[in-house]
C-alpha cells in the first residue's frame, strides 16, 4: 500500500497555507493534479541543458532534445502497453486527440446516415467534436443513457449499436459519477457491430493500469497533467493500421515529407499528426511523472482512491443533507461528487475554499450528465495519491461549518 502522507511531503504547492495561514488541502485533481518535485526538476533541467526544437536542427541541443522526445514517446507506449511508439501521437491533450480522431478518421470515413453512439457519461471534449462531425456530415448522434444509480445502460447500448454505428466514442471513467465504464465490453460489442471505438481515458489513465493492446479500443486519449504531469500534452493512441490511412488534421512542418508548388507529401507515422513546434519541455519531462507513477504503483494508487472515496461517502453520509451522486464508492473511481440540500454548489465551494479545501463546482464540462441529473450544477471532490483520509475529515469539517453557516 502506498503512503500518501509521505508522498505528499514530494508535491511543493501541497506544502503551502493559504487564505491567510490556512492549510491547502486540494481535492481537484480530476480537474488538474499536482506535480511532485522529481516532475518540476526535470521541467527545470529540460530548460537550463538541452531545449531545443525537434526534429529540425542539425545541432547538438537539437540531437538531444530529439532524442528525449522520442524516448519520452517510447515511456508512453510502453506505460500503456501499445506494441509500437508509432501508435503514440504527441497531442495537446486529451481533447486535442479527440479533435483529431473526429476531423481525420470522422471526414475520412462518416457518412450522412450514420451513427455515432455517445454515453450520458461523457464530457464537452468526448461530446462537441463529434457533434461537430454531424453537422459537417449529416450523421447522427445517438445518446446511451445511465441507470439513475450512475452505471451505464448496457442494455440500452446494445439495443443502439446497429449496422449504421461508426462510432462508439466512451469514457473510461466518469469525471462528475466517477463511474467506470465496462470499456472491454463495449469495445467487444462495438467492434461486433463494425464500429470503431474511442476511449476517453482522461480520468483512467492517470489512477489505473491502461493495457491498451488487452483494451483492443482503436483509440484512447488522456492528458498529462492529470497524471502529475505538465499541462498542454496529451496523447492520442490509434491503432497503426488506422492512423496510417488517416489524412493528417493540421497541416505545417513536422507533417510533411516534400512540400511544392503543387502540394505536399505526409510524413510517415506519428509525425503525420504532429504539426508545428510541440510542447517541447513538457514532452521531455512527462517520462518523469510516469517514472513516479510506476514507482508508486498504479495497483497500489487504485486501491488508495477506493479507500478515500469509501471513507469519503461514509462521512459525507453521516452528515446528512448531502446527496452523494453515482454508484457506490467499490464501483466507481477516487471521484466524489454532491450537492447540499438548499446550497448551491458555488457557494458550498466559496465557503470550503475560506476553509483551504478546493474543490470543484459547476457542470465540470458535462452539461448533458448535469442535465439527466436533474441539476445545473453538483460540487466534486476528487482524490489522488497524495490525499489521506486527513484531507477527508479536513473536508467534512469543513463542509459541515459550510452548512451551518448557510442554514
Ligand atoms: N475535465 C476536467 C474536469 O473534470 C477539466 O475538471
Amino acid at each position: 500500500m502506498l503512503d500518501a502522507a509521505t508522498l505528499k511531503a514530494d508535491f511543493p504547492v501541497l506544502q503551502q497555507t493559504v487564505h491567510n495561514d490556512v492549510p491547502l488541502v486540494y481535492l481537484d485533481s480530476a480537474a488538474s493534479s499536482q506535480k511532485p518535485q522529481s516532475v518540476i526538476d526535470a521541467l527545470s533541467q529540460i530548460d537550463s541543458t538541452v531545449y531545443a526544437n525537434v526534429h529540425r536542427g542539425a545541432h547538438w541541443l537539437s540531437d538531444e532534445s530529439t532524442a528525449l522526445y522520442e524516448e519520452s514517446r517510447e515511456a508512453v507506449a510502453s506505460f500503456i502497453h501499445a506494441a509500437n511508439s508509432r501508435e503514440i501521437v504527441f497531442t495537446t491533450g486529451t481533447t486535442g486527440a479527440i479533435n483529431i480522431v473526429a476531423r481525420s478518421w470522422g471526414d475520412a470515413n462518416v457518412i450522412e446516415g450514420d451513427e455515432i453512439l455517445l454515453t450520458r457519461l461523457e464530457h464537452h471534449s468526448n461530446i462537441v467534436p463529434w457533434q461537430q462531425l454531424a453537422q459537417r456530415t449529416g450523421a447522427q448522434i445517438k445518446w446511451c443513457d445511465i441507470t439513475d444509480d450512475g452505471h451505464l445502460d448496457m442494455e440500452q447500448f446494445q439495443q443502439l449499436l446497429s449496422e449504421r454505428t461508426k462510432v462508439v466514442a466512451c469514457t473510461m471513467a466518469s469525471n462528475v459519477l466517477g463511474t467506470c465504464t465496462p470499456a472491454d465490453e463495449i469495445t467487444k460489442l462495438a467492434h461486433a457491430a463494425g464500429a470503431i471505438v474511442v476511449l476517453d481515458a482522461a480520468q483512467a489513465a492517470p489512477h489505473r493500469v491502461l493495457n491498451v493492446e488487452q483494451l483492443d479500443a482503436d483509440f484512447i486519449a488522456f492528458s498529462a497533467h492529470k497524471m502529475l504531469g505538465p499541462s498542454g500534452i496529451g496523447i492520442l493512441y490509434g491503432k497503426e493500421a488506422l492512423l496510417e490511412d488517416m489524412p493528417p488534421f493540421l497541416g505545417g512542418g513536422s507533417m510533411i515529407n516534400v512540400v511544392s508548388d503543387d502540394g505536399f507529401t505526409t510524413a510517415a507515422l506519428p509525425a503525420k499528426f504532429e504539426a508545428g513546434t510541440p510542447a517541447i519541455t513538457p514532452a521531455l519531462a512527462f517520462p518523469a511523472s510516469i517514472k513516479y507513477l510506476k514507482q508508486v504503483g498504479l495497483e497500489n494508487i487504485q486501491e488508495h482512491e477506493h479507500q478515500l472515496a469509501t471513507y469519503a461517502h461514509e462521512q459525507l453520509t453521516a452528515l446528512g443533507k448531502v446527496n452523494i451522486l453515482g454508484p457506490a464508492p467499490h464501483e466507481k473511481a477516487g471521484i466524489v461528487s454532491f450537492t447540499v440540500d438548499d446550497l448551491h454548489p458555488h457557494d458550498l465551494t466559496h465557503a470550503l475554499d475560506n476553509q483551504g479545501v478546493a474543490i470543484r463546482a459547476g457542470h465540470h464540462c458535462a452539461m448533458p450528465l448535469h442535465k439527466r441529473l436533474g441539476l445545473s450544477a453538483s460540487a466534486r471532490a476528487s482524490f489522488y495519491l497524495y490525499n489521506t483520509s486527513d484531507d477527508v475529515d479536513t473536508l467534512v469539517r469543513a463542509l459541515d461549518k459550510a452548512i451551518a453557516l448557510f442554514s
